[in-house]
């Protein structure tokens, strides 16, 4: 096992075998090899992206959210531009240099309006990544020569059968062309899948790291799935925290160059799941900068980590975190630096 991990380790190539095989091994010798490679490709800093959520409204019905479409017993936010505006400016003001606007699947945003904000936005000089889910090519493209520098949209797993099963009405294929046309545009693109599923084997998580690296992403968010009130999967088994630190550990190792966020997530289901995902091979944290009151309601989950605190106090707690885990607040916008040679 030791020998597996240690020419991943130099080489960042290994099978879905071998892959699986390191999945099933519990030792800390995976984490620290990540940590490692962390520390030779993207260095001690870790990046700060703001996050604005800002609109709960969504179309689709994955099996999974507590933001799916037929949940009628949640109460929707949408924010308006001036509004979305003046978060994005408090924020920026308090020196972050990443601002990362997500919503649901709403479609009542005109694109120029989305445009408009990514555009005003990019003038106080940071990066602005979009999650807002499946689009146009067209539309991708307005919001690219609108300024946007990245775009997030999670495959939540590459495994296209269980894809549809918590997808109703989504396709796979229409997805994953998502990702290649965002890539095409010239976005940064990142990309992530769901730990811990229903019906989730360890073969399927090898898949989509080989996926993630075959697309040769640029970020990568992992997190554990958190079973959610109010959706046809409230009553199963969540992800499990070791297993989400393993695939970020592997995902480190395999591809060393990318930018992978602690997820919220992984701090919802342990307190310090932020400090475990930093030692586990993540560079990134998310501190969500939205209005304190919206941010209840945007439950994609149960408990998500500190719904509570305000902007700045967010903002001061994953700073501390950063420095208790003898890590730097990056300084930059924090672009994926290129090291590795395109395979
Ligand atoms: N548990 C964990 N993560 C979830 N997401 C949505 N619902 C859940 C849940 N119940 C994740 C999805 C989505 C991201 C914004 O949140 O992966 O892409």
């Amino acid at each position: 096992m030791q020998r597996l991990l240690d020419t991943l380790e130099e080489t960042h190539l290994l099978d879905k075998a071998g892959l699986v095989r390191l999945l099933e091994w519990d030792s800390p010798a995976l984490i620290h090899a990540a940590d490692r490679v962390r520390k030779r490709y993207v260095g001690e800093e870790v990046h700060l992206r703001g996050l604005i959520e800002f609109s709960n409204y969504c179309r689709n019905s994955c099996f999974y959210c507590g933001l799916r479409a037929p949940n009628n017993r949640i109460k929707r936010f949408r924010m308006d531009i001036r509004e979305i505006m003046e978060y994005a400016r408090r924020a920026v003001g308090w020196g972050l240099k990443t601002i990362v606007l997500q919503s649901g699947e709403d479609g009542s945003y005109p694109i120029d309006d989305l445009c408009r904000v990514v555009s005003d936005i990019k003038d106080m000089d940071v990066a602005v990544t979009l999650s807002i889910g499946e689009r146009t090519k067209e539309e991708y493209a307005c919001l690219k020569r609108a300024g946007a520098n990245r775009y997030l949209l999670r495959i939540e797993t590459s495994n296209p059968r269980l894809y549809e099963r918590f997808h109703p009405g989504m396709s796979f294929q229409n997805r994953v062309r998502c990702l290649y046309y965002l890539k095409e545009l010239g976005y940064e693109v990142g990309t992530g899948c769901l730990i811990g599923l229903p019906g989730q084997t360890v073969e399927m998580l090898a898949e989509d790291l080989l996926f993630f690296k075959r697309l040769d992403i640029d970020m990568l968010g992992m997190g554990p799935f958190i079973p959610c009130p109010l959706t046809p999967l409230e009553n199963e088994k969540g992800g499990q925290v070791p297993l989400v630190l393993k695939m970020m550990a592997l995902a480190r190792l395999l591809m060393p160059d990318i930018n992978m966020p602690a997820t919220t997530a992984l701090a919802t289901m342990d307190k310090n799941g932020y400090q475990k995902g930093l030692k586990a091979g993540a560079n990134v944290i998310m501190p969500n900068m939205g209005r304190p009151d919206y941010r209840r309601l945007y439950a994609l989950y149960p408990g998500k980590a500190g719904s509570m605190e305000d902007g700045l106090a967010r903002l001061k707690s994953a700073r501390e975190i950063i420095m208790k885990a003898g890590r730097k607040v990056g300084r930059g916008c924090g672009n994926r630096k290129r090291v590795l040679k395109k395979a």
